[in-house]
């Protein structure tokens, strides 16, 4: 069959490679795509992925009978809704469903309903409101932007001044139309994981975890990125925690089927900290984790494509997943800058050298081919780094070597990834 994925970052590019795979995959289509993806996919320009009639026509114009959406733009602009109702099937929730990453205050109050332990919040309207909240709670304290910020909307404040400072940001415009309303939070402590989930019809099929770095530099310091790098399975999360998240995970998918309208067919990623209460969540995004994707489909040893067609069919019944017991380390190079402003278009060397080492796999992020068609940078984060191996130091160390053989201009990377998981626990201490 023919398939179409929405996006242009790292994970799409391992969505598409994992598609790809499938004796079911006829034609493959990426929407805008990337500088990797067009090595074994058709990238196609002039498609606005957050358009349902645009990516609709294409669909039809090109016979498309699974449409993948990657990233959370399209998701909260009712792509799906637009797909599923032409009769096309489509993997990524409905626009309603969307909501749990659109609004975090959506998010907040249907994990009250539900049960789903989470940090203690208010929610605002109005920035005096807000300052009296923070003022009586003290610090540290969490701020988020309600609305999609890219990932730049929530500021962890050591300080009540630094609070005070996030919420008036928020209210003067600093995330547009996203920071009209404001969500507090309790500052939970504890190491993050990430479980993403297969959901379709009330039914939650959880894949391997995964744990993310979202400071730019060594050490855990520095502004928070999309995430600098990543690996799978977390030996730090203790066997009980991971019941645990799974048991949340069921509960957030049978509230899904009886709350929303459109079956929530598609990846929720519930985004974890392990506190000394018990795994909590602290976000969900209604798509698949961008790096986590790059480590977990790696992993997965099932059909994607029977896997996505089932959830995108409301199936769950069918959906069997089988994963590789070796280990997956990923380390992100970006663009010297990122995650502030950054210069494109540097030249990129020794992808195929890093990829002839054993177990390396390279995912594209910013990369384009340019007029002469050589593969240049195009966005921040640049490429995923992937190793898989028999043992966790095994993976950490193909990674860094791949990533050694790897050059451009400013590249730029943490030389730290799961180096603290192979401390154990109590590293977090
Ligand atoms: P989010 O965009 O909601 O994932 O938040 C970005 C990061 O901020 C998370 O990955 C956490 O590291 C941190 N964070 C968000 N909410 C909290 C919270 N309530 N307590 C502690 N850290 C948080
Ligand atoms: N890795 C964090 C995210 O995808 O939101």
């Amino acid at each position: 069959m023919n398939i179409l994925v929405l996006g242009s970052g790292g994970r799409e590019h391992a969505i598409a490679w994992a598609l790809a795979k499938s004796p079911r995959c006829s034609e493959l289509f990426v929407a805008p795509g990337n500088g990797g993806t067009s090595s074994f996919a058709t990238n196609v320009s002039g498609v606005n992925a957050e358009s349902g009639e645009e990516v609709l026509a294409f669909a039809q114009d090109h016979k498309v009978e699974l449409v993948v959406i990657g990233p959370e733009a399209p998701l909260v602009a009712g792509v799906a809704d637009v797909l599923r109702k032409a009769g096309i099937a489509v993997f990524g929730p409905s626009a309603e469903g969307a909501q749990l990453e659109g609004s975090k205050d959506f998010s907040k109050r249907f994990m009250a309903r539900n049960n789903i332990p989470t940090a203690a919040y208010a929610t605002f309207d109005d920035a005096n409101a807000a300052c009296a909240y923070v003022e009586e709670q003290g610090a540290p304290i969490v701020v988020k932007a309600d609305g999609l910020a890219a990932g730049k909307g929530v500021v962890v404040a050591e300080t009540v001044g630094e609070a005070l400072a996030a919420v008036r940001n928020c209210f003067d415009g600093g995330f547009g139309a996203a920071g009209a309303r404001v969500v507090i939070e309790e500052c939970m402590q504890g190491p993050e994981c990430s479980m993403l989930s297969f959901v379709s019809n009330g039914v939650s099929h959880p894949m391997a975890p995964a744990q993310d770095h979202k400071r730019a530099y060594d050490g855990d310091l520095g502004p928070n990125t999309g995430g600098m790098g990543v690996y799978s399975p977390v030996p730090i999360a203790i066997a009980e925690e991971l019941e645990s998240m799974q048991a949340i995970m069921q509960r957030a998918a049978e509230a899904t089927k009886a709350e929303f309208e459109l079956d929530y067919r598609g990846c929720l990623y519930g985004g974890f900290m392990l506190t000394a209460q018990g795994p909590k969540i602290v976000e969900f995004n209604a798509r698949f984790g961008d790096p986590e994707t790059q480590v977990v489909l790696p992993r997965l040893e099932s059909d994607l494509v029977e896997v996505m067609l089932a959830v995108a069919e409301g199936r769950p019944e069918d959906i069997k997943l089988a994963w590789s017991d070796k280990w997956a380390v990923s380390v992100v190079l970006a663009s010297a800058g990122y995650p502030g402003s950054y210069e494109k278009g540097k030249l990129i060397t020794g992808i195929d050298a890093a990829e002839a080492l054993d177990g390396v796999k390279v995912f594209h992020a910013g990369t384009k081919l340019n007029e002469a068609g050589e593969l240049v940078t195009s966005g921040g984060r640049v490429l995923n780094v992937v190793a898989l191996a028999d043992t966790f130091e095994e993976a950490r160390n193909q990674a860094y070597a791949a990533v050694d053989l790897i050059d451009f201009e400013g590249k730029q990377y943490r030389r730290d990834i799961a180096a603290k998981a192979l401390r154990g626990r109590s590293a977090w201490a």
